[in-house]
């Protein structure tokens, strides 16, 4: 017996695999959701920014499965410090290209690509760069470059641009001026309100085939003060309680349990 089959719940809904379909509509989903919506009319660069665990790259990607293929060409790139050549590469296999061998070209070939989608098929590319603060300054310039077209009268493609807050320090830099200038829309994530960790915990659980709370009033308001809102930290907590729940063969995780496993993750730090 397992700690999922204890509970009665048909998967654990505090994986990082979650799907999108099951996902809590949270506050900051909600007005990035909003926020996206004009996006996707006025186009240009969007920024996301806020701390690892908020639910930025859950929030797009539950935004972007919801995208009619046949009108966005999605390109997500996660960035983990890449080189220029090595961006442009990843960006023309993302739009299904067989990439060129020196920047210029593929650079060129990108733009001709969008304009072609924009222009042929009524497509709009949309390109989703994530873990944005280990972006190296020649591509932040590049990106503005690629992205130009009719002499930058108008938008033809979507840029997001999503990290953590470090990344709006970079973007500062007076360097960055003009790319600054293109973003249309932008938001922060300030991760759960402590209001809403009660309603998302039941909604997790409930997805799960789990109908009763199983957390205490005092074991929400515990994951809210330990987690600060954070949903990776939250489902960390929940999960975690939820095994020493399990071993303890109790069916309520209440405050004493989440205090428990919050000590044993001190001590692992
Ligand atoms: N709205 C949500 N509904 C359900 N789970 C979520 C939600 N947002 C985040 N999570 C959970 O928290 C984890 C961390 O979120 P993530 O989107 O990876 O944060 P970030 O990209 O800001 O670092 C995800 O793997 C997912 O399990
Ligand atoms: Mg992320």
């Amino acid at each position: 017996m397992t700690f999922k089959a204890f509970y009665g719940m048909t998967f654990n809904p505090f994986d990082k695999s979650i799907q999108v379909e099951h996902i809590y509509e949270s506050g900051d989903y909600k007005q990035f959701s909003s926020r996206m919506e004009y996006f996707k009319t006025a186009k240009g660069f969007a920024l996301l920014y806020g701390e690892p665990g908020s639910g930025k790259t859950t929030s797009i990607r539950a935004f972007t499965a919801k995208l009619n293929p046949q009108l966005f060409k999605v390109v997500y790139l996660p960035l983990s410090s890449v080189t220029v050549m090595d961006f442009y590469r990843h960006l023309a296999v993302g739009l299904g290209l067989e990439p060129r061998f020196r920047k210029v070209d593929m650079f060129h070939q990108v733009q001709e690509y969008i304009a072609n989608a924009h222009h042929q098929k009524n497509m709009t590319t949309f390109v989703i760069i994530d873990e944005a603060q280990f972006i190296q300054h020649a591509i932040l310039n590049d990106l503005r470059l690629v992205f130009n077209f009719q002499m930058d009268s108008k938008n033809y493609a979507m840029v997001l641009l999503a990290g953590q807050s470090a990344f709006l320090h970079q973007l500062s830099l007076q360097i960055n001026e003009p790319l600054r200038q293109r973003i249309t829309i932008n938001y922060g994530f300030k991760g759960l309100a402590k209001d809403e960790i009660g309603s998302y915990l039941t909604s997790l659980l409930k997805v799960a085939g789990v109908a009763e709370p199983l957390f205490t009033p005092d074991a929400v308001e515990a994951i809210a003060a330990f987690s600060n809102g954070l949903p990776r930290k939250v489902n960390n907590l929940a999960e975690k309680s939820l095994l020493v729940g399990y071993q303890r063969k109790v069916r309520a995780i209440d405050a004493d349990i989440i205090q428990t496993v919050q000590e044993d993750a001190d001590i692992a730090l």
